[in-house]
């Protein structure tokens, strides 16, 4: 038994050809033998998070290609710039029963999809996964995405004030039935008691709905709620619905901020306990056996990153196109209609010094801003633990370089190293993602919440 604050791990990805690292498509390593389109691909990816214990996979998601620069999707199409990328609650099941802890953290906009088809789906999508899954609630912040589905973009404001109604919806039609509304009472053919099952009725200023939810209560009840809202008021609808946060932040300074910022808007506006919202920040790593062979990996993972793309992308993440200014034009700090707070992990990036639009771009390019670990596995192990102590991170969102690979290294080298530093679970110790993912450092096992026999059987493990 420890009383180190243990690390929760996830697996950054996208359901598409290149995630978060600009280009990796194009590396030598990746996805060797492997189709993303298929699911072994994603089986196998979700084995490798598996065999590592990590608490889950989390699927990014936009809506459409950016069109940013001259109004157009070219660059993204041209230099795979998160593009395709396919529906990611399709690959939910296909992860979920090729695994039996690990959990799957899907993002799906409240933009374009009534709240009543997000619960149907959700906690569809929770029972066949036994009670793993998470939703990354987000709103579409980029235009090309409002363009696609033939709607004026909302402002930040609005689409705030809409996800709340949206959750409130949610909420209901999660309680809608009761755990014990459903009694299957064969002699009697009784099936469920209606005074169990909730009708919803709401009449709000964004949505109608009025019915029972459709699907019976999942084993989560609902999913784990995750939220990336960076903006001020992205932090306090974090503070108030999230279970997890996912932010991004360069340096040990900014975690830190962030982590007493959440900690005090928790407290003193919502009424929950400081750090009973797990703060998962933002890491890319490199690993090899020697500093030298890891900083050289990562010399030819960076040769992989056109401009061009890092351009697009960050004129997608954050609306203005950067293709207009020149390279050595400083980025200014300026409110931005896109991600606030990718925006200020790119402006951050050199700890305050002033950094150009090329230095922005290839830096946010090779991984979405986030801080690098690159080295041995003891040097990426001391930088994680320097993170938890000193920035106050519970876990760390592992962006994808080449696939499956640079999960496969770091479960292989870094993973037996947090180990044996007691700072990684040995072994999983409940069924569903929230018990795992909350769970208190100090915890001793507890007795299981579902019934493996049932699990068992039908799954035939
Ligand atoms: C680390 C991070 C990851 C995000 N991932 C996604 C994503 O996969 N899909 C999406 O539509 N928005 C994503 N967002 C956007 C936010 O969830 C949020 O909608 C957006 O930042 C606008 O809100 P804000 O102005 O409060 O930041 C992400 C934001 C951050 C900071």
């Amino acid at each position: 038994m420890t009383n180190k604050k243990r690390v929760h791990l996830l697996g950054f990805i996208q359901n598409g050809v290149n995630s978060h690292a600009t280009g990796m498509w194009r590396n030598a390593r990746d996805k060797v033998n492997w189709d993303w389109r298929r699911p072994p691909y994603w089986q196998h990816m979700g084995q490798t998070m598996e065999r590592g214990f990590f608490d889950a996979m989390f699927i990014a998601d936009e809506l459409a290609p950016y069109s940013n620069v001259d109004g157009k999707s070219d660059e993204c199409v041209k230099w795979a710039v998160q593009c395709p990328v396919h529906e990611p609650s399709t690959i939910v099941p296909i992860i979920t029963t090729a695994t039996k802890h690990l959990g799957v953290g899907v993002t799906l906009s409240t933009a374009f999809e009534h709240p009543y088809s997000m619960v149907r789906r959700l906690s569809s999508l929770d029972h066949l996964s036994y009670g793993r899954v998470a939703w990354n609630v987000v709103s579409s912040y980029s235009k090309s995405e409002w363009n696609a589905y033939g709607a004026d973009m909302a402002t930040r404001y609005d689409r705030y004030a809409r996800m709340e109604e949206y959750m409130e919806v949610c909420y209901k039609l999660w309680d809608s039935w009761e755990e014990d509304a459903i009694i299957a009472d064969q002699v009697s053919g009784i099936y469920a008691d209606p005074t169990k099952v909730h009708e919803v009725d709401h009449q709000g200023e964004f949505f109608k709905c009025k019915g029972r939810s459709f699907v019976c209560r999942s084993p989560q009840g609902r999913p784990v709620l995750w939220q990336a809202g960076s903006s001020d008021r992205g932090r306090d609808f974090a503070a108030k619905h999230a279970e997890a946060i996912f932010a991004v932040h360069p340096t040990v300074e900014r975690m830190r901020e962030y982590t007493n910022d959440l900690n005090h808007r928790l407290q003193a506006t919502f009424n929950r306990e400081p750090g009973s919202v797990k703060r998962i920040y933002g890491l890319q790593t490199c690993v090899a056996e020697t500093r030298t062979e890891a900083q050289e990996k990562w010399e030819r993972i960076k040769a992989n990153i056109p401009l061009e793309g890092a351009l697009a992308w960050i004129s997608g993440h954050f609306g203005p196109d950067f293709t207009k200014f020149k390279p050595d034009d400083l980025i200014q700090d300026i409110e931005i209609p896109g991600i606030q707070g990718l925006f200020e992990s790119m402006l951050h990036s050199k700890g305050g010094a002033p950094v150009t639009v090329k230095e922005g771009a290839l830096y946010y390019a090779q991984g979405m801003g986030m801080p690098l670990a690159c080295g041995t596995a003891k040097d990426i192990a001391d930088q994680i633990e320097y993170y938890m102590d000193e920035g106050g991170a519970d876990g760390f969102m592992l962006a994808a370089t080449y696939t499956p690979g640079c999960y496969e290294e770091f479960v292989d080298y870094v993973v037996p190293e947090l180990q044996r530093r007691g700072r990684l679970r040995t072994e999983y110790r409940h069924n569903t993602l929230r018990e795992n993912l909350l769970e208190p450092d100090d915890e001793t096992p507890s007795i299981n919440t579902i019934d493996l026999t049932a699990r068992k059987s039908r799954t035939g493990t």
